[in-house]
């Protein structure tokens, strides 16, 4: 199976190609952006022609798009940018994805839903999006349920990962320089390992468990604040500096609401994503949030050990 990746230099898309080396299909890795030392195919998967014309020449028979309009705050000013890639894009690959009788998974967000619930979002829960980033990505969704091809989409959350921009690596950085941070306790979602979700993908493409036209959500187990994140991520890393003999500048990590943090975007105060149709389906064990920080940490500063 020719597999053709979108984005794939970004957080997912970089765990995807950690992955895909041991399976026994090919693997094409495209993204706008190239990065050294990694092989990637120039794609923006804005440009429908030159879209048609690689994925006839590469016979591609899944698409698994990553490609997105990542920065929730700049995508209120920059709407037509993001719509671009999160909505336009997507319903250019499910066009090109129908015309070649081909497969499509693609990665959906938690920002779709308005975050006034309490328990878990399901996946037929009504969405109603607070910002530009939720609604390109729900306008991303709906252009390929209309479009005819089949696809899987994964509604995701908080990824985090040693690459690319992430709250991890923020307030790694931002701890280390800072005496305290202010960070908002009154947003709770479910952060989820890249490298996790990447696992997920490439198990569903070896089991060739292409469930077709289904909506799902996935994430790491658990469900807390940006706060309690923080603290978590704050409190893992001291204990790598003392191992390294290094005295940790303190900070504290003091919570906040979300009024007394002003950003571009408002956010859901609640985006936990029920995740029991996954678990039914495709009979996968989601692990616990915290163990797949120690691991994102434990890499992190190994790769900083090498660098
Ligand atoms: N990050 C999260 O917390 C989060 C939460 C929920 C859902 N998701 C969804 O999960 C998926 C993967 O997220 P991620 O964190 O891995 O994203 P990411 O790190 O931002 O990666 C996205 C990649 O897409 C590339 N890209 C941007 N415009 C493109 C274009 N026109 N053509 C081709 N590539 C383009 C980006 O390049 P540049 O960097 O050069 O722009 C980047 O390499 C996305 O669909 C995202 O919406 C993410």
């Amino acid at each position: 199976m020719n597999i053709l990746v979108t984005g794939a230099n970004g957080q997912l898309g970089t765990e995807l190609r950690n992955l895909a080396a041991n399976g026994k299909d090919r693997w094409i890795f495209s993204d706008v952006s190239q990065v050294p030392g990694l092989e990637t195919l120039s794609l923006d998967v804005s440009d429908l022609d030159t879209l048609r014309l690689l994925s006839e020449s590469e016979s591609v028979d899944l698409f698994i798009n990553c490609a997105s309009y990542s920065d929730v705050d700049k995508a209120e000013s920059d709407q037509s940018l993001a719509d671009s890639i999160n909505h336009l894009a997507a319903a250019s690959l499910a066009k090109v994805s129908f015309e070649r009788g081909a497969f499509l998974i693609h990665i959906s967000s938690d920002y779709v839903f308005h975050g006034d619930s309490s328990v878990p979002y399901k996946e037929d829960d009504e969405t109603d999006p607070l910002g530009v980033y939720g609604v390109t990505k729900l306008a991303g969704e709906r252009a390929i349920e209309n479009s005819g091809c089949s696809y899987l989409i994964l509604r995701t959350a908080w990824l985090f990962s040693p690459y690319g921009h992430n709250f991890v690596k923020t307030i790694l950085e931002l701890s280390a320089e800072r005496p305290n941070l202010r960070v908002v306790f009154d947003q709770i979602g479910s952060p989820t390992y890249a490298a996790d979700l990447a696992k997920f993908i490439c198990d569903v493409v070896d089991r060739r468990q292409f469930i077709d036209g289904r909506i799902y959500h996935i994430t790491d187990e658990g469900a807390i604040s940006w706060y309690d994140f923080a603290k978590a991520i704050s409190e893992i890393a001291g204990g790598y500096d003392v191992l390294a003999g290094k005295a940790r500048r303190h900070c504290d990590i003091l919570p906040c609401h979300s009024e007394d943090y002003p950003s571009a975007a408002r956010r859901p105060h609640y985006s936990v994503l029920d995740k029991s149709l996954v678990k039914r389906d495709f009979g996968v064990t989601l692990p616990y949030w915290r163990d797949s920080l120690l691991k994102c940490i434990d890499r992190i500063f190994g790769m900083r050990e090498k660098a």
